[in-house]
């Protein structure tokens, strides 16, 4: 970098009613904030640029590298579609970072913590960066959904739509399930569910029960959620019967 550069990882929950007052006094010290904008109409752009705009900080949109998403792509074909993206990515960000210096808040969504790559690319942009948490989508479900995310003393396994099964058949039996696209969850009829999406945002739907009584339901309110909003993120506890059975 040629100017000194200082970073400031900012969750920022799902929107302005989510910002701490520890990460509000980080924004307003930053000389501007910068976000990624995934296509030409990213829905959650303007979830950020209210952000900003309640905090009085300009924001610099760096439109998202293209990504090969192709279905069929095999494990190695993932993984170079996935790094090529990654180094795209940082050079962006290193280019705006050089370009302005002085002190950049990133706004990451939810907490920097789950599902985000900004603490890794910002590491290994290697300038000083701190992190200041935010409401993740899995604590803002347990808080609609008025539960604890596992029972007393047991453990939770924070996962992927993409690893589900695996984990499952591993013997994880309470999960908590992000990047989904649709849940699909035949064999597990007599698992229960807690299903949200959109939380708190437009489109915002939440789901409970078990799940062969309210897969139907969740479909239909997934969709919903895309007709109101435009679009979609959406997310599940899943907890095994408490007699064992699969
Ligand atoms: C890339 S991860 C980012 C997670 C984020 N860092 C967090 O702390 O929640 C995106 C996934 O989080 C979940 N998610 C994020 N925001 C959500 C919301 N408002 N409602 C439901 N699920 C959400 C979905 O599973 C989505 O696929």
């Amino acid at each position: 970098m040629t100017a000194p550069v200082e970073v400031r990882i900012v969750g920022v929950g799902m929107g302005p009613q989510h910002v701490t007052p520890e990460a509000a006094a980080a924004l307003a010290g930053c000389d501007y904030a910068l976000a990624v904008a995934k296509g030409e109409h990213d829905p959650l752009l303007a979830v950020r640029q209210a952000v900003c705009a309640a905090h009085g900080v300009e924001l610099v949109v760096v439109p998202d590298p293209e990504r090969d998403r192709s279905p069929g792509l095999d494990r190695p074909a993932y993984e170079a579609a996935v790094a090529a993206w990654y180094a795209a990515r940082l050079a962006a960000y290193r280019s705006v970072l050089e370009e302005r210096g002085g002190t950049c808040a990133f706004l990451v969504w939810g907490d920097p913590s789950l599902y985000d790559g900004t603490v890794r690319i910002v590491r290994e942009l290697g300038v000083a960066f701190d992190v200041l948490p935010g409401i993740s989508a899995p604590q803002l479900l347990a808080a609609r959904h008025r539960v604890v995310l596992h029972e007393v003393g047991q453990p939770v396994h924070v996962t992927t739509a993409r690893r589900l099964r695996t984990d499952v058949a591993s013997g994880q039996r309470n999960l908590v399930v992000m990047l989904t696209s649709g849940v699909d969850l035949d064999g597990l009829e007599d698992w229960s569910i807690w299903w949200g999406a959109n939380l708190g945002g437009a489109g915002e739907r939440v789901v409970a029960g078990r799940v062969g009584d309210v897969a139907g339901e969740i479909a239909a309110a997934r969709e919903d959620a895309r007709a109101e909003a435009g679009w979609v993120m959406d997310l599940f506890l899943l907890r095994g019967p408490a007699d064992g059975a699969a």
